[in-house]
């Protein structure tokens, strides 16, 4: 009998919960808003989750009367997190006839903004158990628009932010306890403490070990196959080369096909695929993808066609082999190494936004699963969780420790564009017209900012955004920069979710005669990727910190001083979980000496950017 309930309001994070919940020990079921009475009332906690929603939409999830006779009545225990405090403290004001909650406003010419996107500092005004070893002046990781700004009744403010005067809120004579910020992200630097201290306040005892778990994967995969044949694409990275030593753990090997398509990586890659298996069988789609790829400019489409390419193999290759076995198609099934995060970007929550397509998640995909085509041992897990499988299977150390890679590889560290000129959008139009206030805020601060005329995707508040970026030329100083990084989007979070720093040329005093190309993914614009990418990864090692960095990649971008080169975007990160992240701040010498590299050595380079944002606002890729 599992002890917490986690109630899914649609939040990026919400297994996120589970996750910090398993490291500290316990179990947790992840329910639905809706769920019935009787099942909720086993439950000695409840967590209720973030969400994209504001309060005020009309068919936002509410509150239900389920969880609220249980927790005003039968008093579960209840720890709230952002939309799920909004919620009920709205719940508990709107009976009293009035709203607590307020839709965000933007902050627009040097107003200011309630919405925080990334890291804040919290002041702690009235110490309680839930914030017991939490010291004031403490990172907190936020990541809202709406926000409480009258206290519901019969309760009191723990803790504000410079935005929010109600950052942490308590229930006078109730264990509930709302949190403007997530607790759950690794970014909120005593975030597990504070889950650690909602626990102590239940009272339940630890249910939770990860051997355990991974018997139980073994079981449900071995029911799920029983005597049929398993195809599975390995690409060499985190997650399909656990799933490779996973499956040789439960399958006999007559019966495991293993698959690499190239295409789409390095041509070193292949290296990391021989470490797993000598025999895998190569498909070269490189023409594939170069010709379905040629002209597609919308990442949204480049995921989906990759997905369709790779959904396309599976067939032809099941086809071929089942001929050869002399087996019917219907026998093999198809085995992913999808992570918890693929599933929850790709809208795998009742009411979670849609982040991006993950190539192993398009639709294609999601009817192979209907019909039980698919198998997907991981896909509710973390790449934590995922490492510390492949680390009690034995794998490989350096397969286990290697950055993270994405199933599309290169296609979607190009940025592509569709004309020699700046986009015809609206957004770039507003864009621009804020960029007077941008260049005075950061003129404050010795500056100068300039709109970087390209869009990336991001997420604000739960929700998918995709929006232009600023550059910022000056001085490389640590505090000044990340303090800019993380002030823009909030400030100007309509038009802006990105920012990066003009590391090279080193005698850049304006950004004002950057111009767009036309590029799309093709050999020529791939083979820069490549190149920036392995000058960056080779320096990494050599000045020792490849393994402090949690993922490093360049992005090939369509911007350049005459509109016939590229850029190229340093991005590097530290992170737990991938759900949030914040840039890894390169050594001054290191990032300075990258970047004179990759323009020496790449002749259509111009300008070389280093990427200051967090996740949120941004995402860990561009696309
Ligand atoms: P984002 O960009 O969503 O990335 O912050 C989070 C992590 O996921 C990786 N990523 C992907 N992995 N298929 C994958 O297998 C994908 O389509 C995909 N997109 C992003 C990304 O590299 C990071 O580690």
């Amino acid at each position: 009998m599992t002890n917490i309930a986690i109630v899914d309001y649609g939040s990026q994070y919400t297994h996120l919960i589970e996750c910090r919940l398993r490291e500290l020990g316990y179990n947790s079921d992840v329910v639905m808003p809706d769920e019935c009475f009787d099942k909720l009332l086993n439950y000695k906690a409840l967590i209720l989750s973030g969400g994209p929603r504001s309060v005020f939409e009309k068919d936002a999830p509410q509150l239900s009367q389920a969880l609220s006779t249980l927790i005003f009545e039968k008093e579960i225990p209840t720890l709230a997190i952002c939309y799920g405090m909004q919620l009920l403290c709205q719940h508990l004001a709107n009976k009293s006839g009035y709203d607590s909650v307020k839709k965000s406003d933007t902050g627009k010419a040097g107003g200011k903004s309630s919405s925080e996107y990334g890291k804040t500092v919290l002041k702690i005004s009235c110490q309680e158990k839930i914030l017991e070893g939490v010291p004031s002046g403490e990172v907190v990781w936020m990541s809202h628009g709406d926000y409480v700004y009258a206290l519901p009744p019969n309760s009191h403010s723990l803790a504000s932010t410079d935005n929010l005067r109600n950052a942490a809120v308590a229930l006078i004579n109730h264990s509930v306890y709302c949190l403007q910020f997530h607790p759950e992200v690794s970014q909120t630097k005593n975030g597990s403490k504070i889950i650690q201290n909602f626990i102590a306040i239940c009272q339940i005892s630890p249910d939770w070990d990860s051997r355990q778990h991974l018997q139980t994967i073994k079981e449900d995969t071995l029911k799920r196959v029983q005597n049929k044949h398993i195809i599975a694409f390995i690409s060499g990275g985190n997650d399909s080369s656990v799933l490779a030593e996973f499956l040789k753990s439960v399958i006999p090997a007559e019966r495991l096909h293993f698959f690499y398509v190239q295409g789409l990586d390095p041509a070193t890659s292949i290296q990391n695929i021989r470490l797993l298996d000598p025999g895998i069988t190569i498909v070269n789609a490189s023409r594939k993808f170069f010709t379905r790829l040629k002209k597609v400019y919308n990442p949204e489409e480049k995921r989906v066609i990759i997905g369709k390419i790779f959904v396309e193999i599976w067939e032809e290759e099941t086809r071929k082999l089942a001929r050869k076995l002399n087996i019917k198609e219907r026998n093999f099934i198809l085995a992913q190494g999808t992570i918890y995060p693929d599933v929850i970007e790709s809208g795998g929550s009742k009411h979670a936004d849609i982040i991006k397509s993950h190539h192993n998640r398009i639709r294609e995909i999601q009817e192979l699963i209907k019909v039980g085509a698919v198998i997907e041992p991981f896909s509710d897990l973390f790449k934590g969780d995922v490492r510390e499988i492949g680390r009690i299977l034995n794998l490989d150390r350096r397969l286990i420790s290697q950055h993270p890679q994405p199933g599309p590889r290169d296609a979607i560290r190009v940025i592509c564009s569709p004309a020699r000129a700046l986009p015809d959008d609206n957004l770039l139009d507003i864009a621009f017209s804020d960029e007077k206030d941008i260049q005075k805020f950061c003129g404050a601060l010795g500056y100068s900012a300039w709109l970087i005329p390209i869009k990336s995707k991001g997420i604000q508040g739960d929700q998918s955004t995709y929006k232009y970026t600023v550059g910022l030329v000056g001085k490389y100083r640590r505090e000044e920069l990340l303090t800019l990084a993380n002030a823009i989007p909030n400030q100007f979070n309509d038009t802006i979710n990105r920012v990066v720093y003009v590391s090279s040329p080193a005698d850049t005093t304006s950004l004002a005669f950057l111009g767009v190309r036309k590029c799309d993914f093709n050999p020529e614009t791939k083979k820069i990727a490549d190149h920036a990418n392995s000058i960056l990864v080779k320096s990494l090692h050599l000045a020792n910190i490849y393994n402090s960095v949690s993922q490093a990649f360049a992005v090939v971008a369509p911007v350049s001083f005459d509109s016939n080169g590229y850029g190229v975007v340093i991005r590097a990160i530290e992170t737990q979980d991938f759900m949030t992240a914040s840039c890894y701040w390169l050594p001054e010498r290191l990032l300075f000496s990258i970047s004179k590299e990759i323009m020496k050595s790449i002749p259509e380079i111009q300008i070389v950017l280093y990427d200051l944002t967090s996740k949120p606002p941004g995402t860990i890729e561009w696309e």
